[in-house]
This record gives structure tokens, sequence and C-alpha cells, in this order.
């Protein structure tokens, strides 16, 4: 099924709009981002980010076309990531969304931001090469998404059938690394700082010792709070404790690394364990593991999850950095496979702040 998609996305901070043909291949991909307005807040507030939205939502879809080389009418449906998120922040893309869908007359398809961003590595630019993925070659697999509000493991059996396997009962990783760069005196968003500093040639990874939970031998949950504070402390001293050690630059290097160490090694633990367990969750053998959000983006944890899947054999489908965080391409991408599948919705379409599950 062939089909020209316009995808919208305001479930954060983020307003995004992208044009893409067959859940595959990006036309255009514009994001405008509000990383300025919430920088002196140290993270997002709502209300600035809804508002933005308001003024953001229009012209970023007619740049998207813009960019795309196509007018309103090439269009074959309109999708917004209409869950999770913040409430007043979908409420204006969904509202967007659903007054072109009815201007246009063209199916409106409401996506789960969590869930699509698992299929964001089945894009691609026009100009890229390189074989394209049936399928067969992917389903079923096992899911991952790590990003600032969501860090959970997946059984997915088809591009519209997700099936949480485990989850953080706690901090989601791009939290957990945003709140890190506080501690260490780094800017917003936090990961990209963290990655950066940890990468200073000469850091020690296991100069400090820091936690990594495993909360049991079956559990596919995963907790980085611990491992925040346990930095926390590292970094600053025990409170009433000896005075921490000097936070000199190295030593800001090495919390970094070790830091990021140990969130990779919590990650690709559970991810490891989910694969031993993929035949159980998906009734079949897992042909691949689809990655995605933020985090996934980080230098360490995109090589150790090529290791991982080097080592079980299996593929590693991973976006390429400006799809690993929130963008609408992935959007258009997954509301791909739910128009194939007949799963459109109406306009009684609503924002929901949870995800599907
Ligand atoms: O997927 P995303 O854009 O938004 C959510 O859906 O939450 O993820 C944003 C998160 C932020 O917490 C940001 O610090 C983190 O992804 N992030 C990174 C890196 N790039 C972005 N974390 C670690 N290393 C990176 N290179
Ligand atoms: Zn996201």
């Amino acid at each position: 099924m062939s089909t020209r998609i316009l995808g919208i996305e305001t479930s954060c901070d983020e307003t995004a709009a992208a044009v893409v043909d067959d859940g595959a291949i990006v036309r255009s991909s514009v994001i405008a981002s509000q990383h300025g307005l919430h920088q002196p807040y140290a993270g997002v507030v709502p209300e600035l980010a809804s508002r933005a939205h308001v003024e953001r939502v229009l012209p970023v879809a007619e740049a998207a076309l813009r960019g795309a080389g196509v007018g309103w009418r090439d269009l074959d449906a309109i999708a917004v990531g209409s869950r999770p998120g913040l409430i007043g922040s979908l409420l204006v893309g969904v509202g967007a969304a659903k007054a072109l869908a009815w201007a246009l007359e063209r199916p409106l398809i409401g996506v789960d931001h969590v869930h699509a961003h698992m299929l964001a590595g089945l894009l691609r630019s026009p100009e890229e090469g390189g074989e394209r993925l049936a399928p067969r070659d992917v389903f079923p697999a096992i899911g991952l998404v790590v990003s600032g509000g969501h860090t959970a493991l997946y059984g997915v059996r088809s591009p519209v059938e997700f099936a949480r396997l485990g989850a953080t009962i706690d901090d989601a990783a791009g939290e957990a690394f945003d709140k890190a760069a506080t501690i260490l005196g780094l800017g917003y968003p936090g990961g990209p700082a963290v990655d950066a500093l940890a990468s200073t040639p000469g850091a020690d990874d296991r100069r400090v010792e820091l936690p990594v939970s495993r909360l049991g031998r079956d559990s596919l949950d995963m907790s980085f709070s611990g491992l925040k504070t346990a930095l926390l402390y590292a970094a600053r001293g025990v409170p009433g404790g000896p005075a921490p050690e000097a936070f000199t630059q190295s030593r800001r290097v090495n919390l970094a690394a070790s830091f990021q160490r140990a969130v990779a090694r919590a990650i690709t633990l559970k991810l490891d364990r989910a694969l031993d367990r993929a035949g159980e969750a998906l009734g079949a053998s897992c042909r691949a593991i689809l990655a995605g959000g933020g985090v996934t983006a980080n230098s360490r944890l995109r090589n150790e999850l090529c290791e991982l899947a080097a080592r079980r054999g299996v593929r590693l489908v991973i976006p390429p950095l400006p799809l690993c965080v929130d963008n609408a391409a992935m959007i258009a991408g997954l509301a791909h496979h739910r128009l194939a599948a007949g799963l459109v919705d109406d306009l009684t379409l609503a924002p929901t702040p949870t995800t599907a599950g």
C-alpha cells in the first residue's frame, strides 16, 4: 500500500511535522525545539510548552510540506502523536490534526509516541541507498524505548502489536541523564552534555563505583533513581559525611563516564534477559531489536547495543541520531502501518497522557 502521510508531534517540548512516504522514506522532517525556552528551569514547563506549540504547529506543518515539495492535497492521511505526553501539549497537535483531516477529507490517525520511537529505525532519507527492510526481516522483534519520559522493553509481533514486557519503576533513563547533568553542573537537556563529557579522551569509566539495579533474577523492570542518588553522593559527598573529593574537571569526566557505563549496563542487562525470553513473549524466534528514543543517541549505549545484537545474532534496527530524539517522521511512519491495518480514528480522537501500554 503506497501512502504519503503528514505526521504532527507536540507531546512534550518539540513542535514537529514531517512528510513520510510508505512508512519509510522521509521526504521532510521539521523540528522546532523549545530548549531555549525551558533551559532556565532545567526541565519542561508544561504551560510554556503548550503556548509555544499553538504558535508553531501550523508554520511547522507548512514548512514540512514545503520541504517535501508537496501540497496539502497530495497527502493521503494526517497522523498525530495523541499519547502519551503533557496533556496541554498533546491537545494542540491533536486539535491541529483533526482540523486538517476534516478540511482535507483525509483519514486521521492517532499514534502512540512510545510505540512510534521503536519503528523510527525503519525510516530513511530518499538519498539513502542500502537495503529496504521487509516486515519478515524485522518482526517479531524485541522493542527497546529509552527516552526522557519512558524506558521500557516490548514484545513487538508486528508494526501495530506492542506488548510491554518491563519498564522503569521510577525515573526514565533520559530523566536520569538530565538529572546527572544538573549534578555535574551541565546544561539542559543533559544527555548530550553527559555523553560529550564522558567521551573526553582519558575518561575512566570504572573510577567511580555506581550501582546497576537488577530488581531480582527474573525482572525485566528497571530502576535509575538509586543510581542518580549514588552519583549525587559520589559527586557532592554523603550528607554529614566527610568532604567530597575536589570537583576537578577530571573528576567530573570520570563521574560522567562511570554514570554512563552504569546506565548502559542496566539497559543492556535487561535487554539481554528479554532476548532470553523472546520465544515465550513472541511465540516465534526474535528477528530484530527495535531500539529508539532520545537515549539511543548515546554513543556508549549505541556501541553496546551493536555488540549485544551481534552476540545474540539478531538484527539491530536503530535510528540515525536525528530520529532518536522526538520527531514527527516516526509518527507518520507508524501511521502508515496503522492505516494499512485499517486502524484509523475519527474526530472524537482524544489526547491521552498515558501510553497504550
Ligand atoms: O525521545 P526524546 O527526545 O523525548 C522523550 O520522548 O522523552 O528523549 C529525550 C531524552 C532527554 O532526556 C535527553 O537528555 C536524552 O533523551 N538524550 C540523551 C542523548 N541525547 C538525548 N541521553 C544520553 N545521551 C545522548 N547522547
Ligand atoms: Zn519521545
